[in-house]
């Protein structure tokens, strides 16, 4: 055995580590598996909750050998949540791909992490069925060919009671009494819920479900503000300049308030399988909201059409785990060409679920008063109007024309026989 191999059959294995039940079992489980030492990996993405000291504390008290945390919530919002705005992302229509944007800043992380302990195995705590799998291991190879990829709970047969059973044995400090009816994925550009009695699709979501939104049938006074773009990026907020970062922050806390971005919606994943999701993205929906009007005050019309059939093909990319695709890569390229006058000012009215456009103004707009109005004195040419609607309209005349000349001639054949 060459010295390569040697060093490959006792690397480390590099585990994306959450802090909850399955993730810490899974660091025990797998060293006695593979009989290697665990590196855990948490990422920050703005998802809140825990302190991650705390869950670095847990790794190493679980068994890891090291453990790490990466924030990467300017990262993640400027790489990754402002590419998502420009494409006006929404999966199916609706969902703003919220776990979808946050499984390649992830695994850039674990990436680095594997090539810093020359590890040769990069692990998940992701089950068998949905599409986060498939987003770390092709998002992994895409960029780190030679890495390979073990899931514990699809390729250990790590289930839940067993992982219930396994911290309770070797006292791990990790509850594992609560029991969550809930499987929640949760970022800076939003929140999803899954599992449980939300299985069942014709049942409501309780109130318990939501944490980023206040009930919007119960909004406080309205709320408006304005939003400044430059390039397709959000840059201020009622005049105070922020970051991608602290501008979805704001509108998290403004937007949640008012109950906006809540989504019930059944989507296809990638496996096959529907699947009934809840979400909520405040910051995410309001600000695609304002975005999507800039466009349309200041694209030219055709380029704007054929954007958003490439944004929609984008979204289908990032919810299929394509982040690093050349596809995906020559798409963004597109897109950022088109951010190139997308500047200017949206104000907006926040209130009872619903961010509503109420003014626009751009320095680059396409918009022309003097084109547009109904008033007197318009500089728009009206006779050009006349020859223009001959010519829009003269192919399909023609083939009117021989319509009818050929219904007349087949009918009176008929009548004939
Ligand atoms: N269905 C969504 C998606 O595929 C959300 C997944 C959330 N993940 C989770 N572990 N709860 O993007």
């Amino acid at each position: 055995m060459s010295d390569h191999t040697h060093t490959n059959e006792t690397a480390p294995i590099v585990l994306a580590y959450s802090g909850g039940l399955d993730t810490s079992v899974a660091i025990g489980w797998m060293k006695e598996a593979t009989g290697r030492d665990v590196v855990c990996v948490a990422v920050d993405v703005g998802q809140g909750g825990e302190d991650l000291q705390v869950i670095r504390q847990r790794a190493l008290d679980c068994g890891a050998s090291a453990a790490y945390i990466a924030d990467a919530r300017e990262e993640f919002a400027t790489e990754y949540c402002m590419p998502a705005l420009h494409a006006n992302a929404l999966y199916q229509d609706a969902y703003p791909v919220i776990s979808a944007l946050s499984r390649p800043v992830i695994v850039k992380h674990l990436v680095a992490a594997a090539r810093q302990f020359g590890a040769a195995t990069v692990a998940h705590g992701c089950t068998g069925k949905g599409n986060d799998q498939v987003r770390f291991e092709v998002g992994i190879t895409s960029i780190a060919p030679e890495l390979s990829c073990l899931s514990p709970v699809r390729d250990l047969a790590l289930t839940r009671d067993k992982a219930i059973d396994y911290a309770n044995a070797h006292r791990l400090p990790i509850e594992t009494t609560k029991s969550n009816p809930f499987s929640i994925d949760q970022n800076v550009w939003g929140r999803a819920i899954e599992t449980g009695f939300l299985e069942d699709p014709w049942v409501e979501p309780t109130k318990d479900v939501y944490s980023y939104t206040d009930d919007p049938e119960f909004p406080p006074v309205a709320d408006e503000l304005t939003i400044t773009f430059e390039q397709g990026n959000p840059v201020a907020i009622d005049g105070e300049a922020m970051t991608p970062l602290q501008i979805i922050q704001v509108m998290n806390q403004r937007a949640g308030r008012q109950g906006i971005g809540r989504l019930d919606l059944v989507e296809d994943r990638l496996v096959g399988i529907k699947s009934r999701e809840i979400y909520e993205a405040p910051g995410a929906i309001a600000l695609i909201t304002a975005h999507k009007e800039l466009e349309r005050f200041t694209l030219e019309r055709e380029q704007g059409r054929f954007k958003a059939h490439v944004d929609n093909r984008w979204a289908e990319l990032v919810y299929d785990g394509q982040w690093f695709s050349p596809l995906k890569h020559s798409l963004d390229a597109f897109i950022s060409d088109t951010q190139r006058y997308v500047s200017g000012e949206i104000r907006m009215r926040l209130h009872g679920g619903r961010a509503i456009v109420l003014g626009r103004r751009s320095p680059v707009s396409l918009y022309d008063f003097n084109l547009a109005t109904y008033d007197e004195g318009d500089s728009f040419d009206h006779s050009h109007a006349r020859g223009f609607i001959e010519l829009v309209g003269l192919s399909t005349k023609l083939a009117a024309r021989r319509d009818a000349a050929n219904t007349t001639a087949s009918e009176g054949g008929q009548d004939d026989a």
